[in-house]
């Protein structure tokens, strides 16, 4: 089960396909191209430019690096800040809840990670790319290619049928192309809704609204799952078999970011994060997520790959004075 969601390293693909913008209330999941890495993300100790790390790189990727972010809104009362300047690194294969009151700023949190929403001021970097600084197409292609949202109220469109809505990231992007039925039909399986494929959402329970959304979410294999809320409108048991889903997701090397009110459920992710009146209060780590710790290799053995490169580079660059080295300078 979900054998094909495991995480895909590097830059996503020149030239891959675009997805136009989702309508209002439309889904917003979209969809890497077809085998084109997607997880763009800069290493952890950045590598230097120039210097390719053989793929599959094992040191942890960082998916989200939010840096200062505010947002504020213009309200009939004045500004109001609904975000003062919080900063979250999130690393690839990490199951972060995000808790805390309402109107703490959940949601505005939750949109600025998508690119639903933009910060006022501060940074956005998600798989690698600065999103605060792309315009509303470039952040739709964007996030088709590389976040699967969920929602508390599903939002699947009412006239299509569950396949045809867990299809529609797919058809929008032009990806899968002669295979979207089947693996519509494939994500549905893992989420055991196969034998609804044909009706309408309306005949659905919640659950089972919320599993159609979160194969859909998976259409176009993301490496990041941004949830808000996502069992909010579910009953405990139909609440627990969807944080079971995230989890099988993350051992899998997905990236989830669940906002949610049920403190029980954040202290099962592998990190959880508080926010208060717009801010961090708290960022408590609980384990460290398989899908990383299986596959990091030694971070010697890297540097040793690097130091390689650059000595190949050097003994290429026969140009150079004695003593002087073509290897790029390394980054802290
Ligand atoms: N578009 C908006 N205009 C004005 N205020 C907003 C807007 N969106 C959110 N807010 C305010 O920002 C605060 C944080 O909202 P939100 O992120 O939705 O909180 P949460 O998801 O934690 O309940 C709330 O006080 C909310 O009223
Ligand atoms: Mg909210």
């Amino acid at each position: 089960m979900l054998s094909d969601t495991s995480v895909r390293l590097g830059a996503p693909a020149p030239g891959a396909p675009v997805n136009g913008a989702p309508a209002p209330g439309a889904p917003v999941n979209g969809a890497p191209a077809p085998g084109a890495p997607v997880n763009g993300a800069p290493m952890n100790g950045a590598a230097p430019a120039g210097v390719q790390l053989a793929a599959p790189a094992f040191l942890p990727k960082r998916v989200i690096d939010l840096r200062t972010v505010i947002k504020s809104y213009p309200t009939a009362a004045g500004e109001y800040i609904a975000l003062r300047g919080v900063s979250l690194e999130v690393d690839a294969g990490e199951f972060v809840a995000v808790v805390g009151k309402s109107g703490s700023g959940k949601s505005t949190l939750s949109n600025m990670i998508t690119g639903i929403d933009r910060p006022t001021s501060g940074e956005v970097l998600v798989a690698g790319t600065p999103v605060h600084t792309l315009s509303e197409d470039e952040i739709a292609v964007w996030r088709g290619r590389n976040v699967g949202v969920v929602f508390q109220f599903f939002q699947l469109l009412p006239t299509l049928s569950v396949l045809e809505n867990v299809m529609l990231p797919m058809d929008f992007c032009g990806t899968f192309r002669g295979e979207r039925r089947e693996r519509a039909l494939h994500l549905l399986g893992q989420v055991e809704m196969a034998q609804q494929a044909h009706k309408l959402p309306t005949a659905l329970s919640g659950g089972q609204q919320q599993r159609v959304a979160i194969a859909r979410a998976l259409a176009n294999d993301p490496p990041l799952i941004v949830a808000d809320e996502p069992t909010g409108n579910l009953d405990s048991h139909t609440a627990d078999a969807v944080f079971h889903l995230f989890e099988t997701l993350t051992s899998a090397g997905k990236t989830i970011v669940m906002v949610t009110h049920d403190d029980d459920l954040a202290r099962r992710a592998s990190r959880a994060v508080t926010l208060l009146d717009g801010q961090i209060v708290t960022d408590q780590r609980h384990y460290t997520p398989h899908a990383v710790v299986d596959e990091v290799e030694p971070i010697e053995e890297v540097a040793a790959d690097l130091e390689d490169d650059w000595l190949d580079d050097a003994e290429l660059d026969s140009d150079l004075p004695a003593g002087a080295s073509a290897a790029p300078a390394r980054h802290a």
